[in-house]
C-alpha cells in the first residue's frame, strides 16, 4: 500500500530552532527510524524506549527483516511500517500487523512517508548508498535528520548540504566522531578552529603486519575490539575505510577544508574526536563506546536529559593511548584524504567501489587487502567531474560497482 496524501511543507520546529527551557513541559517528538532493524536502528529504539515519552515511533522501516520489524511494531506501535523489499513484504499477513499500524511497501513509499507532517525527526540509519534517497526526501521536506548514513554525505555532500540550506532542514550527526566534533565546536567560533581530529579505534588488525593482513578472513574482520556494529561498517573499520568515509563526511558536514582534517588512532574508543582551536586548546568529547549516546544527542539537540547510554566510571583505572595511523598497512585513510580534498565525484566512486568490494570480501571472493587497492584504482582512474549533478553521481556509482564486479569476476 502506498500512502495517498502528498506531504505538506513543514514549518521549522520550535524545538529544533530554539532551546526549550527546562520548566516547559516537553512535547513528544515523532521519530521515523529508517533502518530500524539494524545496529543503529535498534539502539535508536532503546533510546526512544528510555526517553520517558519524549520521543515516540511514528515510522519504522527495514529492507527485508520482516520478523524483527514486526516484533518492533508490536512493542512500539508506530503509525507506519515500511518494508522496502516487495518480496519480503508479500510474506506479511494483515493479522501480523498490530492495530493502529499500517504497512507501506517499496522505496517510493518510504520517500513519501518520511516527508509527512507528523514526522518531527528522521533517523537515517539505512546502510550504504541506498540510504541517500530517503535522506534526500526528508531534507527536501525541511525535516531535521539525525544522520547515521554517512554515505549520504560521502556520495553527494555538496548537493545534500545545499539542499538542506535551501529547505531550512537540519542535519545532526549520529556518527560518534562527528557528534563529538559537533559538541566540541560549540566551545569556540568557526574562525577559531585550527583542525578537526577524528579518532579511530584502529580495528581488530591494528598490530598486524602487511603480510598478515593479506590473509585475514571475514570472520576475523567481523570481530571488532570496541564497537558492536553492522557487518559493513565493521569491515570498513577493519580496513580503516570507515575513517576515510568519515573524513569526507566531516569535510561537507562542517564545511572544513581537507587539510584541516586529521585522523589519530585511539584503540580505547573513549575520546570520540577532538577540535583544536587556534590557541592550541583541544576540546574533546568522551564516553564509553555506546551509540546510544550520539543517537540521543541527535534526537534531543539542543536539549540534554538522562538516557540509557553507558557512562565512564573513573573508579576503575583508565589509560588512553593515541598513535598516528600507518598509511602503508592502512592505505584507505589516504584515499579518504584525497577524496575529501578533490570533492566532485570522488566520494561517490570511493564509496560505491568500497561497498561492492566489501560485499565480495564477505562472500570470500576478494582478499582483505584488495579492498583498498581496488578503491584506490577506481578513485584515480574514474572520469572525474568536479561539480556533478545527482544523475552524474548515480551514474558513476553504478560504473564503480560494475568495475569492481568485473575485476572480482576475473
Ligand atoms: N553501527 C554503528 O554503530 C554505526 C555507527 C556510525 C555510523 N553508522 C552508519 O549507520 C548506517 C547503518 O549502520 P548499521 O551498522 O546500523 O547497519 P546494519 O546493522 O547493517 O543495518 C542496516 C539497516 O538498513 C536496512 N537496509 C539495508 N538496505 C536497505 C535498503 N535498500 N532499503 C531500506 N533499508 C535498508 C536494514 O534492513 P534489513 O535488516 O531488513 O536488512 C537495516 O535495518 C551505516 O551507514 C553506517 O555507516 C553505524
Amino acid at each position: 500500500m502506498v500512502p495517498s496524501e502528498r506531504p505538506a511543507a513543514t514549518a521549522p520546529s520550535p524545538l529544533v530552532d530554539a532551546p526549550v527551557p527546562e520548566s516547559v513541559p516537553h512535547v513528544r517528538l515523532n521519530v521515523a527510524v529508517l533502518g530500524s532493524t539494524g545496529s543503529v536502528g535498534t539502539n535508536t529504539l532503546e533510546v526512544i524506549a528510555a526517553s520517558g515519552g519524549r520521543f515516540g515511533c511514528h515510522l519504522l522501516a527495514a529492507h527485508r527483516s520482516v520478523g524483527p520489524l514486526l516484533e518492533q511494531a508490536r512493542r512500539f506501535r508506530p503509525a507506519w511500517l515500511v518494508v522496502v523489499d516487495e518480496a519480503a513484504a508479500a510474506t506479511i499477513s494483515p493479522a501480523d500487523i498490530p492495530p493502529g499500524t499500517r504497512l507501506a511497501v517499496g522505496p517510493a513509499a518510504l520517500d513519501e512517508l518520511v516527508t509527512g507532517p507528523e514526522v518531527d525527526r528522521v533517523v537515517s540509519a539505512i546502510v550504504g548508498a541506498a540510504g541517500l534517497r530517503s535522506t534526500w526526501a526528508a531534507l527536501d521536506a525541511g525535516k531535521t535528520v539525525a544522520l547515521a548514513n554517512k554515505e549520504t554525505l560521502v556520495t553527494a555532500g555538496p548537493l545534500v548540504m545545499r539542499l538542506a540550506a535551501r529547505r531550512r532542514a537540519s542535519l545532526l550527526p549520529v556518527d560518534s566522531e562527528h557528534a563529538a566534533i559537533h559538541q566540541a565546536l560549540r566551545a569556540g567560533q568557526p574562525g577559531e578552529v585550527r583542525r578537526l581530529i577524528l579518532t579511530a579505534s584502529g580495528g581488530p588488525f591494528r598490530g598486524h603486519s602487511a603480510v598478515a593482513l593479506a590473509e585475514v578472513t571475514p570472520a576475523e574482520a567481523l570481530r571488532h575490539p570496541t564497537w558492536s556494529m553492522g557487518p559493513k561498517i565493521t569491515i570498513d573499520s577493519a580496513t580503516m575505510m570507515n575513517k576515510a568515509l568519515e573524513l569526507i563526511e566531516a569535510r561537507w558536514l562542517f564545511d572544513m577544508p581537507a587539510e584541516k582534517l586529521e585522523v589519530v588512532v585511539h584503540p580505547q574508543s573513549v575520546v570520540h574526536s577532538l577540535v583544536e582551536f587556534v590557541d592550541g586548546s583541544l576540546v574533546a568529547q568522551l564516553g564509553p563506546p555506546d551509540m546510544k549516546m550520539p543517537i540521543q544527542y541527535a534526537l534531543s539537540f539542543p536539549q540534554r536529559f538522562p538516557g540509557p547510554a553507558r557512562r565512564l566510571d573513573f573508579c576503575n583505572p583508565l589509560t588512553l593511548h593515541f598513535e598516528p595511523p600507518d598509511p602503508e598497512r592502512f592505505p584507505a585513510v589516504r584515499l579518504g584524504q584525497e577524496a575529501a580534498a578533490r570533492g566532485g565525484t570522488s566520494g561517490a566512486v570511493l564509496n560505491a567501489a568500497n561497498e561492492e568490494a566489501v560485499r565480495a570480501f564477505l562472500d570470500g571472493r576478494l582478499r582483505f587487502t584488495d579492498i583498498a587497492m581496488l578503491c584506490g584504482r577506481l578513485l584515480r582512474e574514474h572520469p572525474f567531474q568536479p561539480d556533478p549533478t545527482l544523475d552524474d553521481i548515480l551514474r558513476l556509482d553504478a560504473w564503480a560497482r560494475q568495475e569492481v564486479a568485473s575485476w572480482v569476476g576475473r
